[in-house]
């Protein structure tokens, strides 16, 4: 990487708010109801790393990763590809930019096309990336080799195939137009646990094999712990900790991430005493911490101020007035 080279992907105060649909009184009275599920993410994609994606449903993640990719517009705040400003991106430089990130799903069901087979949802990726015909089957030999994959499952169609091996085929069509980013969202959600560390395995030899930067989305943080350069915990539309995996993992500072540690059960250390987390409330927090009212250090500043992620140590950031 060239020094002072800017981040592969940079989100700065990244927003977006859905509308919701309006009863008739709403009408009315003129109401628009909206959920903001991503609300002021700031985060850099660093070129050659892993970056884990972490938190519970509902958090806001898939909006996050279908911005990045650009299949939803931000309502706010901006997005920069390798320096430049999405928004400003035309032509050539915006198709370059839909062709150099890509995105696996979690259900493998939906994301491919039942009616076709292996082989043709595969060439119709490379077709659609310029590849000339007669170049299309050997490349298609090589993704497959890529993602660890029989050539017999060529003519198979995706109900034919396991979820393992269905995930394997969404990875390989990414891989199809030559990303520099793979969005991956929950990539192993929809498979057995024995299945998912082959799938994380994969992603991290690709990552490794072809310098492939990847977005590993989550609800699990064990899932993403193994393999990520960094990671950023999100709660309700907001990144509360960010930082490298030895900072965040070792020494949580905010009580939702010391919270999500607590419920992996093993191969990660866990760290001092039970930290208190209140269920989960109903209806989202008005103004100050967003987590204050499941957390059980909050005090009355967390009801008045909103805690910026401000770094707390190297490599470390954290949004919490407590923990600083
Ligand atoms: N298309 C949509 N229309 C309205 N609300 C949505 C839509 N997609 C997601 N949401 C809401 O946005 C919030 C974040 O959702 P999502 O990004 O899917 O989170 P996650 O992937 O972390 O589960 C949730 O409250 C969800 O209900
Ligand atoms: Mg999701």
């Amino acid at each position: 990487m060239k020094a002072g080279a800017p981040p592969l992907m940079r989100l700065d105060d990244l927003r977006k708010s859905y509308r919701l649909r309006r009863g008739l009184t709403d009408r009315l009275r003129g109401i628009n109801r909206g959920v903001t599920a991503v609300d002021g993410v700031s985060l850099s994609i660093q070129r050659g790393g892993i970056l884990g994606l972490v938190g519970e449903s509902g958090c806001g993640k898939s909006t996050l990763a279908q911005l990045i990719v650009g299949l939803l517009e931000p309502t706010g705040g901006k997005i920069l590809w390798d320096g430049a400003n999405l928004k400003t991106l035309a032509g050539s430089a915006r198709l370059e930019y839909r062709r150099g990130v890509q995105m696996v799903f979690q259900d493998t069901h939906s994301s491919l096309n039942p009616r076709k087979r292996i082989r043709t949802i595969l060439t119709e990726a490379l077709a659609a990336r310029g590849l000339h015909k007669p170049d299309r089957a050997p490349r298609v030999a090589t993704l497959l080799r890529q993602v660890g994959l029989d050539a017999q499952l060529l003519d198979r169609f995706p109900h034919e195939l396991s979820g393992g091996q269905r995930q394997r085929v969404g990875i390989a069509r990414a891989l199809a137009m030559e990303p520099a980013l793979l969005v991956a969202d929950e990539p192993v959600s929809s498979l057995d646990v024995s299945l998912q560390g082959q799938i994380i395995n994969l992603l991290r030899q690709l990552n490794e094999d072809l310098g492939l930067t990847i977005v590993l989305i989550s609800h699990d943080l064990a899932v993403v712990a193994r393999v990520c350069d960094s990671i950023a915990v999100m709660y309700a539309g907001r990144v509360v900790e960010s930082g490298i995996p030895d900072q965040v993992l070792t020494t949580p500072r905010h009580p939702y991430t010391q919270a999500l540690l607590d419920a992996v059960p093993r191969g990660l250390e866990r760290r001092g005493r039970k930290r208190g987390v209140l269920p989960v409330e109903a209806g989202a927090t008005q103004g100050g911490c967003h987590f204050r009212a499941r957390c059980a250090l909050a005090q009355s500043v967390c009801t008045e101020q909103d805690p910026a992620l401000r770094p707390s140590g190297p490599n470390h950031d954290v949004a919490c007035l407590m923990a600083l």
